[in-house]
């Protein structure tokens, strides 16, 4: 392989556009194909977005010789499958969140990867944002005091039809999976891995979890409080209370900076990432997916098939405590 990363897009909605758009942005990396299950949409694709190959199938998408990695963008409940498909076919993925539908799944992903020795990571790009490493690194380092708790939210009115992939069960539907993937993903970046969780949900009458309000305590007796909504525009805010002060982000999901508060008064510190953001964010998640091919790596550091299953973990636990169950549960646990 060379320095220049050949990816190949699998599905065409409305997370591949966004993450085509950053891709142009990446040095290393070039689109070389798009796969969709009509031809028409890979081909509009591909001219929107420069693919030198439109692929009629996923199949055909995966067998291209000019992809290295395929980046897969189709349901929640399409990734294991999906996955699979591009590992029998020998090729690196990097697979939208959440990377499965339940921990057995992405256990059984991540078994296929090393059986196949190819590189799996989760597109879960907040962990590869600059501005968000940059205040994971500054709570670990302690220079802003001991983390107590921290506070994230995420969430906007899903206005769409029943069998959009937002409101069907069948593809994966839900705010926690959606949405609360993100407040916890902070709070473990920031924290580490949860100890205990709690969370209750509002349902709809077909059993999604349309609102989610989580707890978490972690290492040294610190706590979070998460929370996701599908009905509701929330702040998209956190904030890091520590004994010192406390950090504050406007909009954790895209965030520019970080501020640093402290008690005691004086400046505020302004926390910023020490690269350039690329694009959206997804940029940096691809630099990185290219850098750890180089590498040979076949994992990222920065999205470690541990911290994905530990959240994963976390995700079923919750949706117990929900009521929240999907087919693939059922299947999972062989009934
Ligand atoms: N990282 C992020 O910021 C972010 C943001 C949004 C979503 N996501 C994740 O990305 C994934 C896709 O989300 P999205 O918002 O892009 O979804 P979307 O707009 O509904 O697009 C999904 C695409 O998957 C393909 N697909 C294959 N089988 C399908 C089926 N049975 N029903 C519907 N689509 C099917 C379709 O592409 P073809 O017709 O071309 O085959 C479709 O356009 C989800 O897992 C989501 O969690 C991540």
């Amino acid at each position: 392989m060379t320095d220049t990363t050949r990816w190949g897009i699998l599905a065409t909605g409305k997370i591949a556009h966004s993450f085509a758009t950053d891709l142009a942005l990446v040095p290393g990396a070039e689109l070389a194909a798009v796969g969709s299950r009509r031809q028409e949409c890979a081909a509009a694709f591909a001219r929107r977005h420069g693919a030198g190959t439109a692929h009629g199938s996923y199949e055909a998408l995966v067998a291209d010789p000019d992809v290295d990695v395929v980046y897969i963008a189709t349901p929640h409940a399409l990734h294991l499958d999906n996955a699979r498909l591009a590992f029998a076919a020998g090729k690196h993925v990097l697979c939208e969140k959440p990377l499965t539908l339940n921990v057995a799944d992405s256990e059984e992903l991540v078994r296929l990867a090393g059986v196949h020795d190819r590189f799996l990571m989760e597109a879960m790009w907040t962990a590869c944002h600059p501005v968000v490493r940059a205040v994971a690194a500054a709570v670990r380092s302690g220079r802003y005091g001991a983390p107590r708790q921290v506070h994230a939210e995420l969430g906007f009115r899903v206005d769409a039809p029943p069998e959009d992939r937002m409101l069907n069960p069948d593809l994966g539907a839900g705010a926690l999976l959606d949405m609360g993937i993100y407040p916890l993903t902070f709070a473990h970046l920031v924290l580490g891995p949860a100890e205990e969780l709690r969370g209750t949900a509002s349902l709809s009458p077909g059993g999604i979890d349309l609102d989610v309000v989580m707890t978490g305590r972690y290492a040294g007796g610190a706590l979070a409080t998460m929370s996701a909504s599908m009905t509701s525009w929330s702040s998209r805010a956190a904030a890091v209370a520590t004994d010192l002060g406390r950090i504050d982000l406007a909009d954790f999901h895209h965030p520019e900076h970080a501020v640093f508060t402290p008690a005691a008064g004086g400046e505020p510190v302004r926390i910023e990432g020490t690269e350039p953001v690329l694009g959206q964010g997804y940029g940096n998640e691809i630099a990185e997916v290219g850098r750890c091919l180089a590498a040979g790596l076949r994992e990222s550091p920065m999205v470690p098939h541990a911290q994905t299953l530990a959240l994963m973990e976390n995700m079923d636990d919750l949706r117990r405590q929900l009521g929240v169950r999907y087919a693939a549960d059922d299947r999972a646990a062989g009934e």
